[in-house]
């Protein structure tokens, strides 16, 4: 059974009658596990109150575009990023017009231009409204840009009229939403991620470490079992929860990252090396705390930790695709296809991590692809965003 948890969907509704039901909507994702934003426009407002949506929701309705007030709290591009998924429930003939036409005259059009996220219809209108030519070839410019439609339904319209254009009921769209999520892209496939960082201990009580959270590699995680993976997440310490129906195994140091990837290889189609590893680890470990004593300076002996990727990538059970990250902070490019040769890697993802507002610890990142042949450069998203885009890369490679 697909579910949404820890999906972020933005729900727009334009004005229709059945905008009533775009409350029911609400709770009926939320059962699901989604967190639901709510974007109306004005001519929604004129069915159904801000505040119903927004005491369901939880969180502020989004109205107008030009509220400075608003934008200080999720501006609009924001608002475009934070979404996994944006669904228009219910979907005038008016708002699929304008859509078509690549408008930006107000809230909703614009966060649909700006959102790298799928984009989810769902028509509510008069029968005759959705037969007219109009509106079909609306439908058909906003099919061929890959815009999904949900119904609309046949049957008793509030007019009075009977014929398509009921949108389909709160249940129906939340679970059509859900399998949105559920590609199929890595059926039958044991896909194995590396991720967040790994400490490397001094003594019984300190250890070196790096900031890595983890969450581009828990993203990747969810995105190939939601794919239809069999998904081993080897994870370095982080606060994070495994993704449902992944296996995850825990390790701290880098040689114990190197053992359990190495034991997950049978079978293994495709590895995705997401951790930051530690480079260097302490010669010897002391068995017991070391002590400040009187000097004012402290030598530590580094040695150079395995390379996890590169000894996985030159392994006789190498797996078809494997998968590197370059975090860097400048010649990004570059680095990023040195990396590529020199570790044997199919594919290396670049990332400049001198940005304050993506990578590392962020919810956000920008990627540029590099291939042998190739290179491509995916703009700023959620990780959760980013993580379904490289699922779709990661089976077109090499
Ligand atoms: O060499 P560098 O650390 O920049 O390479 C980054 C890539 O190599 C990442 O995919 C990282 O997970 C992987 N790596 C590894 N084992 C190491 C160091 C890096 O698997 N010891």
């Amino acid at each position: 059974m697909s579910s949404l948890t820890n999906k972020h969907i933005l729900l727009g509704v334009t004005g229709g009658i059945a905008a009533y039901k775009s409350a029911e909507l609400v709770r009926r994702l939320q059962d699901q596990g989604a967190s639901v934003r709510v974007v109306m426009t004005p001519a929604a407002q004129e069915f159904i109150t801000p505040l119903t949506l927004q005491a369901l929701s939880g969180n502020p309705v989004h109205t107008t575009l030009l509220d400075p007030e608003a934008e200080m709290g999720m501006g609009h591009i924001e608002l475009a990023r934070w979404a996994d998924l944006l669904l228009v429930a219910p979907a005038s003939a008016d708002f699929m017009a304008r859509l078509a036409q690549g408008l930006g005259n107000d809230l909703l059009t614009t966060l649909c231009l700006a959102t790298a996220a799928p984009i989810c219809l769902a028509p509510a209108m008069n029968q005759g409204m959705w037969h007219s030519p109009a509106t079909q070839e609306n439908l058909q410019t906003l099919r061929s840009r890959g815009i999904t439609l949900f119904g609309p339904a046949a049957g008793a319209q509030a007019c009075g009229d009977v014929g398509p254009g009921r949108m389909l009921e709160p249940g129906e769209l939340a679970d059509l939403t859900a399998q949105q999520f559920s590609s199929g892209l890595l059926a039958g496939k044991k896909v194995v991620i590396t991720a967040g960082p790994t400490r490397e201990p001094i003594d019984p009580v300190r250890y070196i470490s790096n900031h890595s959270s983890g969450k581009m590699g828990y993203a990747i995680a969810q995105a190939a079992v939601e794919a239809g993976a069999r998904v081993t997440l080897i994870s370095g310490p982080t606060r994070l929860p495994a993704p449902d129906d992944c296996r995850r195994i825990d390790v701290e140091t880098a040689e114990e990252m190197l053992a359990a990837s190495l034991a997950e290889l049978e079978g293994c189609d495709l590895f995705i090396a997401s951790a930051a590893v530690a480079d260097f680890r302490p010669a010897q470990l002391a068995g017991q705390k070391i002590k400040k004593g009187s000097s004012d300076t402290m030598t530590l002996e580094l040695v150079k930790n395995p390379d996890i990727v590169s000894t996985v990538a030159s392994h006789a059970q190498r797996p078809a695709v494997v998968v590197g990250f370059a975090a860097e902070t400048q010649d990004v490019v570059r680095y990023a296809r040195d990396k590529l040769q020199r570790k044997n890697l199919d594919l290396v993802i670049a990332n400049d991590v001198s940005r304050a507002d993506i990578g590392f610890n962020s919810d956000d990142n920008a990627v540029t692809l590099v291939w042998r042949d190739r290179e491509e450069s995916l703009a700023q998203r959620s990780k959760a965003q980013l993580a379904r885009d490289l699922i779709q890369h990661f089976t077109q490679t090499p």
